[in-house]
């Protein structure tokens, strides 16, 4: 249900593996609500190749960025301004890996290059995209900057392992970094807490079945779906939102506000 949300914007959109990425239900969104964007992601996630079908569904270039690298992520800004004809008004940061837990490694086994690795691409590289348009002057004054997060950034959710930390510090990130965009150049800067979801990255993590199960049964409006977690970041990158900057939002059904609903009790009387 297009509503020319976005008519006229224009943005970069990372994170994009396969058409379960919430970065990819995003972009279709994006493009229905009348927004132009450059589609990113990893050199090595383009090799998968997937992305051509949604560059081609949304008329986008695409343009392969490492998202801890400072060289990819400076050509990634200005090409992009380049091929959509000026600033851009809004940035989706749709990323997330950890490498303890792709080796299967504790939280309580660590090794620790594979904790900064993870640290890096996961968190500091919100930073790095952040600084690279904010040197290079790059977002529209009333810009949007979006990442995505979870609630294991305030309570513990074991098998979350290092990547709750990651998200900490993410959305300390956006905090932080929020207060000089909006200072200087009126740009916001919030991110999404959403709902676990079946994505390449949701399910990397061990119990995902079970554990997506749970927060159903937990949230009074259930989970919220990846295409839910893009209509709301397409509210975000809306002029309707403008105001709204160093937040963590949550999106989740009321799962985080959520000490234990009926169903839960009823599956323990059983
Ligand atoms: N799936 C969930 O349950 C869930 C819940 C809350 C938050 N999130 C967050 O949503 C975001 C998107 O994940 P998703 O669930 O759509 O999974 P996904 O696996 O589809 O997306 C993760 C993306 O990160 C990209 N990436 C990894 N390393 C990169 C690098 N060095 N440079 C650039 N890109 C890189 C991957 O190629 C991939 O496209 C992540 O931040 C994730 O933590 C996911």
């Amino acid at each position: 249900m297009p509503y020319n949300l976005l008519k006229g914007k224009k943005g970069i959109i990372f994170g994009a593996l396969d058409e379960n990425s919430i970065a990819w239900k995003t972009a279709e969104r994006v493009h229905e609500e009348g927004g132009t964007f450059v589609l990113t992601n990893a050199p090595i996630a383009m090799r998968m190749g997937q992305i051509n079908k949604l560059a081609e569904k949304t008329g986008s270039e695409i343009i392969p960025a490492d998202a801890t690298n400072l060289e990819d992520l400076q050509n990634l800004v200005e090409k992009s301004m380049e091929i959509l004809g000026g600033k851009l008004d809004f940035v989706l940061h749709s990323i997330g890996m950890s490498v303890n837990v792709r080796k299967g490694r504790a939280y309580t086994d660590q090794k620790y290059d594979f904790t900064s690795k993870g640290w890096d691409v996961s968190a500091v590289s919100f930073h790095k995209v952040m600084q690279t348009l904010y040197k290079t002057d790059a977002m529209n004054e009333w810009g949007s900057i979006v990442a995505l997060t979870y609630m294991a950034a305030q309570r513990t959710f074991p098998d979350y392992n290092d990547m709750a930390d990651n998200k900490a510090y993410l959305e300390s990130i956006a905090r932080s970094f929020g207060y000089f965009y909006g200072k200087d150049k009126k740009v916001r800067v919030n991110t999404i807490s959403q709902s676990p979801t079946p994505t390449t990255a949701g399910q990397g993590v061990k119990g995902f079945d079970g554990f997506i199960s749970y927060a159903e049964k937990m949230s009074p409006l259930g989970n919220a779906s990846a295409l839910d977690c893009a209509n709301y970041t397409v509210s975000l990158f809306s002029d309707l939102t403008r105001k709204v900057t160093m937040q963590n939002l949550f999106h989740d059904g009321g799962f985080s506000n959520t000490g234990v609903s009926n169903e839960v009790i009823e599956k323990f009387s059983e």
